[in-house]
């Protein structure tokens, strides 16, 4: 894992249970002296691991880590309802960025849909060219790559389908009504982002074309992350009392992607439009359309039946498309 960078696997997988561990323990675990493990542990921080010490007690990761393993998130996509075996899963440790990963791997030609996870990516992706905060260990970074006959054309509203899967998923999970959609691909709880969609698009535009779907979801965001963030946010942690189980939060999310995207398949998204829009926190409210440097000041009416936003300005309804419009509540 982060050994290539200096720091280790062995030592994040011990710290994972958030108990205290001696340094001479972590020593002998690690086959080097007290001087080199404190060394080892300093290595951890730029990941967002901050190991706490404290005299007589050794060192701890306050709150432990929930790693991913490929078992669990198998177990927990069957517990949800979905075939574990329809899926190519790939998870990785450290990466640049898992969307770029399986646009790679659809690049190369996929035999069934991927999904790759990371436990860190070190150039996470979010819309509109902005990085996306990534910590070790704590949140959900995870993409699915998989192929539609159509070409781009046949693709209109997957973001928006892929948003009714994301909620769909946390809402069973334990945030019940909470969890809102902010078109056209933020995940909401409470006026703040707990995560967001991103899709890129590789093969053929006009032929056999693969939507590379990023989905990141805040688990627990370290404090160095979250000052970085430049907008109201929110972590599962807050919204549940504890840290998720992130291969419960996989396996939930990719299960209930497999089947929003087994009815997008069928029919697009027109028959998913009325479950997006029982999620919409911005339905009936005023709200700012930002377009380059226009600003549109409207009241949200849901969306069309191929995903664009419905506003309401004086009387009249304008549709907007996803890209490089953003949506702020006025
Ligand atoms: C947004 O800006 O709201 C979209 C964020 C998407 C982030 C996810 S994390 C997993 C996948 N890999 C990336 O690099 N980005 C997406």
């Amino acid at each position: 894992m982060i050994s290539a960078d200096g720091a280790d696997s062995a030592l994040v997988r011990c710290l994972a249970d958030g108990s205290y561990h001696s340094g001479e323990a972590l020593g002998a675990l690690l086959g080097v002296s007290r001087a080199a493990v404190w060394k080892r542990l300093q290595k951890l921080a730029p990941y967002g691991l901050e190991v706490e010490s404290v005299r007589g007690k050794g060192y701890r990761l306050p709150g432990g880590l929930s790693l991913l393993a490929e078992t669990s998130v198998r177990q927990a996509m069957a517990d949800a309802g979905a075939d574990p075996d329809a899926l190519d899963l790939r998870i990785l440790d450290i990466t640049t960025s898992t969307n770029a990963d399986a646009l790679a791997l659809a690049r190369e030609g996929l035999r069934k849909t991927v999904a790759v996870l990371a436990e860190y990516q070190n150039a996470g992706r979010g819309r509109r060219g902005r990085p996306w905060q990534s910590p070790y260990g704590r949140n959900l970074y995870l993409s699915l790559a998989t192929s539609f006959s159509g070409g781009a054309a046949a693709l209109e509203g997957l973001s928006l389908a892929v948003g009714v899967a994301v909620a769909d998923a946390l809402k069973a999970l334990g945030l019940g009504d909470r969890v809102q959609l902010k078109w056209p691909n933020d995940i909401w709880v409470a006026e703040r982002k707990l995560g967001g969609i991103l899709v890129e698009l590789a093969g053929d535009m006009d032929g056999i074309c693969v939507p590379v779907i990023g989905i990141g979801i805040n688990g627990m965001l370290t404090s160095t992350a979250a000052a970085a963030i430049d907008q109201p946010w929110t972590d599962l942690t807050r919204e549940l009392g504890r840290a998720p189980d992130r291969n419960l939060l996989a396996g939930h999310v990719l299960s209930a992607l497999m089947s929003v995207l087994g009815e997008f398949r069928q029919a697009g998204f027109a028959p998913l439009r009325e479950r997006w829009q029982r999620y919409d926190c911005c339905d009936g409210r005023e709200v700012q359309v930002l377009l380059g440097e226009r600003r549109i000041i409207g009241v949200a009416r849901g969306v069309s039946e191929q995903g664009a936003l419905l506003l309401e300005v004086d009387g009249v309804i304008q549709r907007f498309h996803g890209g490089e419009v953003s949506l702020r509540l006025a």
